[in-house]
C-alpha cells in the first residue's frame, strides 16, 4: 500500500455502533484519544470496521514490533496451538519456554549467567521484579526507589511505583508500602531548573546526598527500578551518563538496579533492549509488550544469583504459556533476520532528523527526543508551557486523515510504529503528522 484509505469519515457508522456498545458493556476506565475500531492489521497498516486502512504509528501500543500478523509468528502460533494450548509450567514442565529462555539470556546484557521467570503482562513482570528483588534479601531490604514520571503498570505493587499521572492513582489508596520516588531525569524540564551538563547529574547526587543520607536506609533498599527511557511518562531519554551514574551508586549500596523494558525493549529503540544505549547491566530487566508480537507474555530475566525465590513463593498459571513462547521465539528470529533493529536505527534517524526540521519550522514543538522507533514530539503553547489541546486536536485529525498515533506524558505525540516501516511509510506518516499539527494549530 502507499498510503492509507479513508473511504468514510471515521468514526464510520459500524464504529461508532461498536463503541456505543462498548461504553454501555465496558468499564470505561481506559482513557482513548479517538474511537478506532480495529478489525484487521497487517504489517504496518490497520483495517476498521467500516473498510477504511489507517498507517500504524503505534504498534497496539509498543506491542506488534514485527508489523501486525507476521506471517512467521502467525504460523509459530498455529502449530503450537494444534500441539499444545497450555499445560501450567508452575507444576509441570515443557520445552518452550526453556528454549525462549535460552534465547533470552543471550539477548539481553550482561554476560554472565542468568534465570527467566514468566508473566502474562508488563505489570506482573514489575511485580515478579519487586518480588525477587526484595525477597533476594530475605526481608533486610524491604525499600524500592523509583522515578516520578514513570509507569510500571496498574497492579498494586507496579501501581506504588507508577507516578506519570495523579489519575492513575486518584481514589485507589493506600498502596504499597516502603517505595520512595526520586524524579525521572527529564532535562528539557528539568524537576531540580538546572541546565545539562553544567548540573553534572544533580538527579544522581540528589539521591545519595538527600534520599540515601536522609531518610532512606540505604542497606534497607532492595532495588531501583527504572524505565531506561521513560514510556507513557512523555518519551523522555535520560543524558547519556545517567545509568553509568545510577549503577555506580547501586553498586556503592549493594543495591539492585532493575530496568522496566516494557515499552522499551525488543528492539523498539534500535537495539534490543534500550539499556544498552546507555552502557549499563542490569540485575534484572522487566519485559512483556513485544516480546510476542501480541500474544500475552512477559518476563523477568536477571542475573541468576538474584534470580533465588524459593519453591512456592512465586508462580503463574498462564505465564510461560507455550503458545505465547513460540509467539515469542518467532518473534526473535524475525528481528534477527528482518535486521529490524537496523531498520529501527536508520528509519528513526531519518524521523528525528525530518522533526527537528518542521521543529524549525513549527515554534509549537519544544522538543524533539527518542532513540530508533520510539519518539516523543513534546508539542508547547507560546509561553513553553505543555499544551496538551493542541495534542488532543493534532491525533483526531491525524486520525480522521489515516494515521494511528497517541499521546504520552502531558503533551507529547508518541512515535511507534512497527519496526518493519519502510522509509517511505515513515515519510507518509510524517506528512499528515505534519499537516494534522498544522491545522491543529488554526483550530486551538
Ligand atoms: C514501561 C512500562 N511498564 C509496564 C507497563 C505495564 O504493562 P501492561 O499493560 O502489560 O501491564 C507498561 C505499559 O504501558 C509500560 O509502558
Amino acid at each position: 500500500m502507499n498510503g492509507p484509505k479513508i473511504i468514510v469519515e471515521p468514526p464510520g457508522p459500524n464504529s461508532r455502533k461498536i463503541a456505543e456498545k462498548d461504553s454501555a458493556l465496558l468499564m470505561q476506565s481506559f482513557a482513548r484519544w479517538y474511537p478506532l475500531v480495529a478489525k484487521r492489521a497487517h504489517g504496518v497498516w490497520v483495517e476498521d470496521v467500516d473498510g477504511n486502512v489507517y498507517l500504524d504509528f503505534n504498534s497496539g501500543i509498543g506491542v506488534t514490533n514485527t508489523g501486525h500478523c507476521h506471517p512467521k509468528v502467525v504460523k509459530a502460533i498455529k502449530e503450537q496451538a494444534e500441539r499444545l494450548l497450555h499445560y501450567s509450567l508452575t507444576d509441570f514442565l515443557y520445552e518452550e519456554p526453556v528454549k525462549l529462555a535460552e534465547k533470552l539470556v543471550s539477548i539481553t546484557p550482561g554476560r554472565f549467567p542468568k534465570k527467566v521467570f514468566y508473566t502474562n503482562s508488563g505489570t506482573e513482570s514489575i511485580e515478579a521484579a519487586i518480588k525477587t528483588a526484595r525477597g533476594h534479601f530475605r526481608g533486610t531490604r524491604p525499600y524500592i526507589i523509583a522515578f516520578a514520571g514513570s509507569f510500571h503498570g496498574r497492579t498494586y505493587g507496579s501501581l506504588s511505583l507508577t507516578s506519570s499521572k495523579p489519575v492513575q492513582r486518584r481514589h485507589l489508596g493506600p498502596l504499597l508500602p516502603g517505595v520512595f520516588h526520586a524524579p525521572y531525569p527529564y532535562c528539557y524540564r528539568c524537576p531540580f531548573r538546572q541546565k545539562y551538563p553544567e548540573c553534572n547529574l544533580w538527579c544522581v547526587d540528589f539521591i545519595e546526598e538527600w534520599m540515601l543520607k536522609k531518610y532512606v536506609p540505604p542497606e534497607e533498599v532492595a532495588a531501583f527500578v527504572v524505565e531506561p527511557i521513560a514510556g507513557e511518562g512523555g518519551y523522555i531519554v535520560p543524558p547519556p551518563e545517567f545509568f553509568k551514574r545510577l549503577r555506580e551508586l547501586a553498586d556503592k549500596y549493594g543495591i539492585l538496579l532493575v530496568v522496566d523494558e516494557v515499552q522499551s525493549g525488543f528492539g523498539r529503540t534500535g537495539k534490543w533492549f534500550a539499556i544498552e544505549h546507555f552502557g549499563v547491566e542490569p540485575d534484572i530487566i522487566a519485559v512483556a509488550k513485544g516480546i510476542a508480537s501480541g500474544l500475552p507474555l512477559g518476563a523477568i530475566i536477571g542475573r541468576a544469583e538474584v534470580m533465588d525465590l524459593p519453591p512456592g513463593s512465586h508462580a503463574s498459571t498462564f505465564g510461560g504459556n507455550p503458545v505465547s513462547c513460540a509467539a515469542a521465539l518467532a518473534t526473535i528470529e524475525v528481528i534477527e533476520e528482518e535486521k529490524l533493529l537496523d531498520n529501527a536505527t536508520r528509519v528513526g534517524e531519518y524521523a528525528m532528523k525530518r522533526l527537528r526540521e518542521l521543529q524549525e519550522e513549527i515554534p509549537y514543538i519544544g522538543d524533539v527526543r527518542g532513540k530508533g522507533l520510539m519518539i516523543g514530539v513534546e508539542l508547547i503553547a507560546r509561553d513553553g508551557s505543555p499544551n496538551p489541546k493542541l495534542l488532543q486536536k493534532t491525533l483526531e485529525i491525524a486520525f480522521k486523515k489515516g494515521l494511528l498515533v497517541i499521546g504520552a506524558g502531558v503533551s507529547t505525540i508518541r512515535i511507534a510504529p512497527p519496526l518493519i516501516i519502510t522509509q517511505q511509510e515513515m515519510e507518509t506518516g510524517l506528512r499528515i503528522l505534519e499537516e494534522s499539527l498544522r491545522e491543529a494549530l488554526k483550530e486551538v
